[in-house]
């Protein structure tokens, strides 16, 4: 599975976001060590704060399924499940990143015409790890 071919999977779990106050649709498709793919979407909520994000939901079906291992990521999104622009994670995924990936744990991004590809480390430098504790 290479980076094409998991945003292939991202933009098809965008089609599935539920994002009625926003209106932004985002998917993510994430690699686990052994090579299967999970996906999920944005899931919004009316008091908004219970909101979760595409690469969350994710991590949070893969975990729940007994993952822990996981190479990759592929994250798309726009207003209207339109992609103009990379969608970097925000923060809160990155810091859920860090809990379970490597530095060298892959982020693959599209703007619809070239694809990014950044290692964790890049993403995230200086991140707070579980080792910290
Ligand atoms: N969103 C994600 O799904 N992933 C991110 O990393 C950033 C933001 C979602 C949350 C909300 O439903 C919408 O995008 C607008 O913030």
């Amino acid at each position: 599975m290479n980076g094409n071919e998991l945003l292939v999977l991202a933009q098809e779990a965008m089609m599935k976001a539920y994002a009625p106050y926003s209106g932004v649709f985002v998917g993510a498709a994430l690699l686990t060590a052994g090579g299967k793919v999970y996906t999920g979407c944005n899931v919004e909520n009316a008091s908004y704060s219970p909101t979760n994000c595409a690469e969350r939901t994710a991590f949070f079906k893969a975990v729940s399924e007994g993952e822990r291992a996981f190479t990759a990521i592929a994250i798309v999104g726009g207003k209207g499940g339109k992609i103009r622009d990379f969608f970097p994670p925000c923060g809160v995924c990155r810091q859920v990143m860090l809990e379970f990936c490597k530095e060298d744990f892959k982020i693959f991004l599209t703007d619809g015409k070239e694809v990014r590809e950044l290692s964790l480390r890049e993403l995230t430098p200086c991140g707070f790890t579980p080792d910290k504790l």
